[in-house]
């Protein structure tokens, strides 16, 4: 239970879902949690409940596509700790519409949280991940990174970036000792994948081609962040880990 014992943590958009139960997984290991989220209420309410838990968390109100909300988020970490040991990249959004339809407006908008928002993050973390001198820099990208569905065309490309982002870090950093790693999840029950999942037809579909024939949990994600976050996965960098109930497995 201490496997991040005084261990600082930030994991973005950690007010709801797979970043929340990411949040309350590595505060009961020990980690001083910082949750940074648009919904700074969410991330608040997040950090509440770890703090009447026993653990420690500081809430911030970020948006990752701000360059400034950005900077103001890492000085606080900076002046509160001097270093930061994980960073979590775990904010994302999805638009779902026909690939030809499209608008430039809906692109930029997917674009802008789930690429720029990580990239303005790792470039943006450095200096504090180096101070930790054995940083973890965690991506969450997902299992659509490298396959296709109708209607998430977008929203793939922007996850197949961020899993070669993850891979050119891992190079750049290691002489760092900053780890970088890949967690792509496949389906969870989440605000993100609410609207995919009301269509019953569709998540039906979903968990008959799931080898373990259902949908993950946050917490089941949060435990595959956790081994990318501690010592126990101290030689993996530049690693992709797939918790898709073995979705893409079968065929
Ligand atoms: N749920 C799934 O099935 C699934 C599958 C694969 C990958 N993922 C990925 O996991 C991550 C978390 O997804 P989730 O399902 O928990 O989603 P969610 O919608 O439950 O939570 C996402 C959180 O990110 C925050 N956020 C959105 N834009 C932000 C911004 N600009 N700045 C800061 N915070 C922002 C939201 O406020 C929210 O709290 C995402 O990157 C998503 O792409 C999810």
């Amino acid at each position: 239970m201490s496997r991040l014992k005084d261990r600082i943590a930030l994991v973005t958009g950690s007010g709801n879902g797979i970043g929340k139960a990411t949040a309350i997984v590595f505060a009961g290991e020990g980690a001083h949690v910082h949750l940074a989220d648009v919904d700074g209420a969410a991330a608040e309410a997040t950090a509440a409940a770890i703090r009447v838990a026993g653990g420690h968390a500081t809430s911030h109100i970020t948006d990752i596509t701000r360059g400034q909300d950005v900077k103001a988020l890492f000085r606080a970490i900076g002046t509160a700790h001097g270093k930061l040991d994980v960073l979590v990249n775990n904010a994302g959004l999805n638009v779902r519409a026909d690939f030809r339809h499209l608008t430039d407006e809906e692109w930029v908008t997917i674009r802008e949280v789930n690429l720029d928002g990580v990239v303005r993050m790792a470039r943006d973390g450095f200096e504090l991940l180096k101070a930790s001198g054995r940083g973890s820099l965690i991506n969450v990208a997902s299992i659509m990174g490298s396959r296709a569905m109708r209607q998430l065309v977008a929203y793939s490309a922007t996850k197949g970036a961020v899993a070669a982002l993850t891979r050119g870090l891992a190079v750049e950093y290691a002489p760092f000792n900053i780890r970088v790693n890949t967690i792509s999840p496949g389906f969870v029950a989440t605000a993100l994948t609410k609207q995919i999942l009301r269509n019953p037809t569709i998540t039906d579909a979903l968990v008959a081609e799931t080898a373990m024939r259902r949908l993950g949990e946050p917490e089941e994600i949060a435990r595959a962040v956790l081994f990318f976050a501690s010592d126990d996965s101290r030689y993996c960098t530049g690693s992709e880990l797939v918790v898709d109930g073995g979705m893409s497995a079968s065929l």
